[in-house]
């Protein structure tokens, strides 16, 4: 196990502080997310999106998320590494979605992982909680569902879609997951969830209230920079950085500039 446990992160929330968790896909990128401090390196299916190239996570397979995954955990030594399991490994048959989350474990040697929704798939939770595979929620928009919604606008927005809500989370808790990840909700509806739990909530925008905070690592550093929701801080312009070096090089060598002297045997 790593320094960041399932409990510590429990303690964090009793006393008040704040829980930063970010996403990684590779070893070189989990390294840095690790030395800078994140106490949670989530192995997003957002891979789907920033390293597939995929316009949805839909399409993301088990093998796909276990590759990605084994690459954060040769690097990771403090972070708790959560794992989301793809669209379709857990969704229907709570035998096949413990399965599915026994392979991730031995596989890629990760410490918990995340699946979407509350009620619907309450059964898998539990099976794979019984396992003794730590479980983390994820309730708000959830990008698996897209097809269904059409849209990813800010939900829970309506009295019954925010009752459902906050039923779903108290669901999750008293079954016995870890923590859950709300995502674009009202900070409002973001709080009182929070305040209503003993589980950490992780929000990505979901307000100030929560217990901690989520974002995806290509988005937040700007090598991504075709997404600009609310939410989201940049903290770094990578997209500028990374084409200035690379057409640096290649004005470099088409000029016959690289390499010089010193750059040679
Ligand atoms: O896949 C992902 O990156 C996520 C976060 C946005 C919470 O699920
Ligand atoms: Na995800």
């Amino acid at each position: 196990t790593r320094v960041v446990t399932t409990y510590r992160l429990q303690e964090m929330k009793s006393r008040g502080e704040k829980i930063a968790m970010l996403t990684a896909y590779d070893y070189s990128m989990a390294r840095i997310v690790d030395s800078a401090g994140v106490d949670v390196v989530l192995v997003g299916d957002s891979a789907a999106n920033v390293m597939a190239g995929y316009e949805t996570t839909v399409p993301m397979s088990l093998e796909h998320m276990i590759y990605h995954a084994r690459s954060v955990t040769r690097a990771v030594k403090r972070a708790l590494v959560v794992v989301d399991m793809p669209f379709g490994t857990y969704q229907g048959n709570s035998k096949e979605a413990l399965a599915s989350a026994v392979r991730i474990m031995k596989e890629s040697e990760a410490d918990a992982i995340k699946l979407e929704g509350g009620e619907e798939i309450l059964e898998s939770v539990q099976r794979i909680l019984c396992a003794g595979i730590p479980v983390m929620g994820h309730l708000g928009l959830t990008p698996q569902s897209i097809h269904k919604y059409g849209t990813y606008s800010v939900r829970a927005k309506e009295e019954a879609e925010a009752r459902k809500l906050i039923r779903d989370a108290h669901l999750l808790e008293a079954v016995g997951c870890f923590g859950i990840v709300l995502e674009k909700i009202p900070a409002t509806l973001g709080a009182q969830v929070a305040s209503e739990l003993k589980i950490p909530l992780i929000g990505i925008g979901a307000g100030n209230g929560v217990d901690g905070q989520v974002l995806v690592i290509h988005d937040m550093l700007g090598i991504n920079n075709e997404f600009s929701p609310r939410f989201l801080r940049r903290y770094a312009d990578l997209y500028s950085v990374m084409t200035d070096g690379v057409s640096r090089y290649v004005s470099d060598v088409k000029s016959g500039d690289f390499p010089n002297e010193k750059e040679q045997y």
